[in-house]
């Protein structure tokens, strides 16, 4: 499996620019890769590009309406230029003529294109695709080079025999080279790789009986958010989630579990074969005595009292397997945030723990974004501000990666 092969790029956004040369059938292709591997795409194409395909074409790959003019009413009200590149989480242009690769070095912004590019902030590329003398030419290889010193990434052409007969450099680069390239822009270079990682989500649900049940109001969202930020870096992830509304997220060996008992047995199977534990999990502490088969009945009762035993501490009984492996924590907490997630963290034998303030009404249980502070054993902290929980997924992510070559190099 080559390197684009295994990229993933599920929740990210990519906005692609394509130019007016004869490769701009290469693009339609790109847009069902970038849409395969999970991303939403946003294609703009400038007025010579529609000359090689329709805009309908790639309004139908991408799903998406197509970019065409600065000035349409409709296009602006549907996504203003403006919006359009804050939009993007990664903008490329392939193919890229050499016109637009002179522009876009002298910052002209005659159409929606090449404004975009002034506009845009996130990572850029550019797959140059152009006759051979015309890619040798000064003038070119200058403009690569001011947009390559102003951090464009240039994802240079690839040689062989071009669609006007010379042979030589000019032809788009591969799409498994573009793709390789839109990976290591949206997540560094693939720094998880060769990596297995075990992720627990959601909550545990504690069954009375058939009809109800013990549980807390987790949506699994974080920990779905750490599993496809860690898969799309490289890694082979294995998922146990508890009962969530959320759909298997793709290329993510999921295994789905309902109680904390379920939840451990999942894990003391998997533990074996991975590096990494994440423990996003909020596992319910206790369950009910009584398990009954059948429905409990009212029977006039205005009082009952249900009792309940503890359930096993996952991490706690992964304890003993843990040897080299990463073991990442998280917290809920409403009091004291920093000094019980600390308390945990060593109690519970982690390398990292993520505390959450669950009394904050913005973030945490079934919100989409988190405030969160990562803690380390040797007293590290980090206080992150609100912020997506798949943004945080990779700042977890980011950190764990920096402890765990620490450690292979100490060990
Ligand atoms: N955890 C676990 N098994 C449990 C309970 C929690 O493995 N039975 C894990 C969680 O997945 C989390 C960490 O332990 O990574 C801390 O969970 P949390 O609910 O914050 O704390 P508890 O250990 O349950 O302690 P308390 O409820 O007293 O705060």
């Amino acid at each position: 499996m080559t390197m684009g092969e295994k990229a993933n790029f599920h929740g990210r956004k990519i906005l692609l620019g394509v130019t007016g040369g004869i490769s701009v059938y290469k693009s339609a292709e790109l847009v069902r890769e970038f849409i395969r591997r999970g991303a939403e795409v946003s294609v703009v194409m400038t007025e010579n590009a529609t000359r090689f395909i329709t805009p309908l074409t790639m309004e139908s790959l991408s799903r998406n309406p197509v970019g065409l003019d600065m000035f349409s009413l409709t296009d602006e009200r549907t996504m203003g230029h403006i919006d359009r590149a804050k939009w993007a989480d990664l903008f490329i242009v392939a193919p890229a003529t050499a016109n637009y690769l002179a522009k876009a070095a002298c910052g002209i912004a005659d159409d929606l294109l090449t404004t975009i590019s002034l506009v845009a902030r996130c990572p850029v590329a550019v797959a140059p695709a152009m006759n051979t003398n015309m890619w040798s030419h000064p003038t070119v290889q200058d403009n690569i080079r001011t947009l390559e010193e102003r951090g464009v990434k240039i994802i240079p052409p690839g040689e062989g025999e071009l669609a006007c007969g010379d042979k030589g450099k000019g032809r788009l680069a591969d799409l498994d080279i573009i793709i390789k390239a839109a990976q290591e822009l949206l997540y560094g270079a693939c720094d998880m790789s060769g990596l297995s990682v075990l992720v627990t989500a959601g909550p545990t649900r504690e069954s009375m009986d058939p009809v109800r049940f013990i549980s807390n109001p987790s949506s699994g969202k974080m920990g779905y958010a750490i599993a496809e930020a860690a898969r799309g870096r490289g890694a082979v992830v294995t998922l146990i989630s508890g009962p969530t509304s959320l759909k298997d997220p793709d290329g993510i060996e999921t295994i789905r579990v309902v109680t904390a008992e379920e939840m451990l047995a999942a894990a003391r199977d998997h533990i074996e074969a991975n590096q990494w534990l994440i423990m996003t999990a909020a596992v319910a502490d206790y369950r009910p005595v009584k398990r009954s088969t059948r429905k409990t009945k009212k029977d006039g009762k205005k009082k009952i009292t249900l009792e309940m035993e503890s359930n096993p501490d996952i991490l706690m009984e992964l304890a003993t397997a843990k040897g080299d492996r990463l073991y990442v924590g998280f917290a809920a907490e409403s009091e004291s945030l920093e000094d019980n997630a600390r308390k945990k963290l060593l109690s519970k034998g982690l390398d990292l723990i993520v505390a959450n303030d669950i009394t904050e009404r913005d973030s945490g249980f079934e919100k989409d974004e988190n405030r969160a502070t990562l803690l380390g054993r040797e007293g590290y902290v980090e206080r992150f501000p609100l912020m997506s929980k798949l943004e945080l997924a990779h700042r977890i992510l980011d950190h764990s990666s920096v402890l765990w070559r620490a450690a292979a190099k100490n060990g």
